[in-house]
């Protein structure tokens, strides 16, 4: 059995997001989804907060292959992490040129603490490829209108437009 983790902030989970985990679901046999608490961070939600919310939308949004995503929160490294899952890749989506510098640096670094680890990255969908989360708290923190862009439970919460 193949096990990949798929480890980010998702605050919030975009559809980008989700459309990676629902790639990458078809290529492993088991997909865990790991929410970083990182208390530094400025957060929508509290990470077991944002790790139910991921948890609801894949059994909404995929459920063909939500029998094969799990999702948890965790803190420390992502290749202890991986180590204590018996998974033997990252995954990460990668949506445009720009992404590739820091997740390249990622990436060997997570291989050169875990030579048996290694890192697998998905082409966000073109139609995705735009979406940051962060835009997406800028936004929905003005009162901007995110639908479109997050899960339409995501947006909820996020709260609607001003407008
Ligand atoms: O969604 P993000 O914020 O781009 O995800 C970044 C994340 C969580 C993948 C990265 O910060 C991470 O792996 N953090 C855990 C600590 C760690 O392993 N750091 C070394 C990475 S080379």
């Amino acid at each position: 059995m193949t096990t990949a983790v798929y480890p980010g902030s998702f605050d919030p989970v975009t559809l980008g997001h989700l459309d990676v985990m629902q790639r990458a679901a078809g290529a492993f046999d088991r997909l865990v989804v790991a929410v970083l608490v990182n208390p530094r961070k400025s957060v929508t939600a509290d990470a077991q907060d944002r790790a139910a919310e991921i948890r609801a939308v894949v059994a909404e949004s995929a459920p063909d292959v939500a029998g094969r995503i799990e999702v948890m929160t965790f803190e420390g490294l992502t290749v202890d992490l991986a180590t204590r899952l018996d998974a033997g890749f990252i995954v990460r989506g990668l949506r445009a040129v720009s992404d590739f510098e820091s997740e390249m640096q990622m990436a060997h670094t997570n291989r050169k603490l875990r030579p048996a680890v290694d890192t697998v990255f998905f082409m966000t969908a073109l139609e995705h490829a735009y979406l940051s989360s962060s835009l997406i708290r800028e936004i929905a923190s003005f009162g901007g209108d995110v639908s479109g862009m997050v899960p339409p439970a995501v947006a909820r919460r996020l709260g609607l437009p001003s407008v």
